[in-house]
C-alpha cells in the first residue's frame, strides 16, 4: 500500500543539532568542557521543546562524568503526537571540543515511544559495529580474529587490508594486541565512537569496524544511525564496577546477553541528526565568519533510508531578535 509522503522528524532535528553546535562551538579550545556541554545541552533542550512531538528521554547522556545532562524521564516537545523515545548527545567529544581536537559532534535520535534500549546504570558497553557490506558477519561474543576473518570476507578484501577504530583507552591493550597479532590495521581516536560507528558505514571513510568498550549512551545513538545507514551492531553491558554489576543484576539486565541492533533500536521509523562542532571526518565543525555561521549536519530516516546533508548559515542579527539560545557573541 502507498502512502504520500508523511512527516520526516530528522528536518527539524537538524534544527536541534545546529543549534547545540553553534552554542558549544563558542567554547572550542576554551578548556572548559564543563561550560561547553552546558552550553549544548541548554541550547538542545530549548529547541527540542519546539518540535511538536511527545518526547520523553531515555538516553540523557552524561551520567559517565557527571556532565550536564537532558536528563532521563525528561519530556520534552510540545507534548502533541507523535509519543517518542529520545536519545541525545550534546556534545560527543566534550573533551575534544574543550581542547579544540578533532571530530566533535551535537548528535540526536528519536523512535517510536517504547523502542530504545535503556541501559540504566551500566555506562559503557562492548561494542562491534560494521557497515551493510558486513551486516550480519559479527559476534561480539566470538574471538576479535574471527570477527576479522569473517568482516574480511564480507567485504571481499584481504584480512590485513581490515581497518579496525579503536578509542584510544588503556582498557584497549588486548584488544589492540588481538587486532594486531590477527593482521588487520587500526585505527586510534581519542574519543568520538558515535562518529567511528557511523565511518563504517561510509565508503570514503576507510574504516571497515568499530570494536572496543565505549559509553552505553553512545550506543543507542550509533545503532539509530546504523539502522538508517543499514549498518549492523552488536553491543555487551561492561560494568565498571561491583556496584554497577549488582544494579544491573537489580535492574533485571543480563550481563550476558548479546544486544543486537534492532534491541539497542527496536522501531522501524528512526531518525537521527548530527552536527559538526569541530572540523572531522565525517562532517566539518562551526565556523564562525562577522555577524554569523555555517553549519554541516547529517540528517537520516530509517523508513525511507534518506539521507541528507545540510549547510546552513545562520545569522546572528537575524537569529538574535526573536531567539532565546545565546548564538551571538
Ligand atoms: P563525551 O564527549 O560525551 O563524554 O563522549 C566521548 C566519548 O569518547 C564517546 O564517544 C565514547 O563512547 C566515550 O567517550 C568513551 O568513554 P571514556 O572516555 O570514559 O573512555
Amino acid at each position: 500500500m502507498s502512502h504520500p509522503p508523511d512527516r520526516n522528524l530528522a528536518l527539524e532535528l537538524a534544527r536541534v543539532t545546529e543549534a547545540a553546535a553553534l552554542a558549544a562551538g563558542r567554547w572550542m579550545g576554551r578548556g572548559d568542557k564543563i561550560a561547553a556541554d552546558q552550553a549544548a545541552v541548554d541550547a538542545m533542550r530549548l529547541v527540542l521543546n519546539t518540535v511538536e512531538m511527545d518526547g520523553v528521554v531515555i538516553i540523557g547522556e552524561g551520567e559517565k562524568d557527571e556532565a550536564p545532562m537532558l536528563f532521563n524521564g525528561e519530556r520534552l516537545g510540545t507534548g502533541a503526537a507523535p509519543h517518542v523515545d529520545i536519545a541525545v548527545d550534546p556534545i560527543d567529544g566534550t573533551r575534544l571540543t574543550a581542547e579544540g581536537g578533532h571530530g566533535a559532534l551535537a548528535v540526536v535520535a528519536i523512535a517510536e515511544h517504547g523502542t530504545m534500549y535503556n541501559p540504566f546504570h551500566v555506562v559503557y558497553m562492548d561494542k562491534i559495529a560494521v557497515g551493510p557490506e558486513a551486516k550480519g558477519a559479527i559476534d561480539v561474543n566470538a574471538p576479535v580474529a574471527a570477527n576479522l576473518s569473517s568482516i574480511a570476507r564480507a567485504l571481499n578484501k584481504d584480512l590485513d587490508d581490515v581497518t579496525v577504530m579503536i578509542l584510544d583507552r588503556p582498557r584497549h591493550a588486548e584488544l589492540i594486541q588481538e587486532v594486531r597479532t590477527a593482521g588487520a590495521r587500526i585505527r586510534l581516536i581519542r574519543d568520538g565512537d558515535v562518529a567511528g560507528a557511523i565511518a563504517t558505514c561510509m565508503p570514503d571513510s576507510g574504516i571497515d569496524a568499530l570494536m572496543g568498550i565505549g559509553g552505553s549512551p553512545e550506543a543507542v545513538i550509533a545503532a539509530a544511525a546504523l539502522i538508517c545507514l543499514g549498518g549492523d551492531m552488536q553491543c555487551k553491558l561492561w560494568p565498571r564496577n561491583e556496584k554497577e554489576r549488582m544494579q544491573s543484576l537489580a535492574a533485571g539486565q543480563e550481563l550476558d546477553r548479546v544486544i543486537g541492533i534492532t534491541d539497542l533500536v527496536r522501531g522501524d521509523n528512526v531518525f537521527f541528526a548530527a552536527t559538526g562542532i569541530t572540523n572531522g571526518e565525517l562532517l566539518d565543525g562551526v565556523r564562525y565568519f562577522g555577524g554569523g555561521a555555517v553549519t554541516h549536519s547529517i540528517v537520516m530516516r530509517s523508513r525511507s533510508g534518506t539521507i541528507r546533508t545540510i549547510t546552513a548559515r545562520h545569522r546572528w542579527d537575524k537569529l538574535m531578535v526573536y531567539s532565546a539560545v545565546a548564538y551571538g557573541a
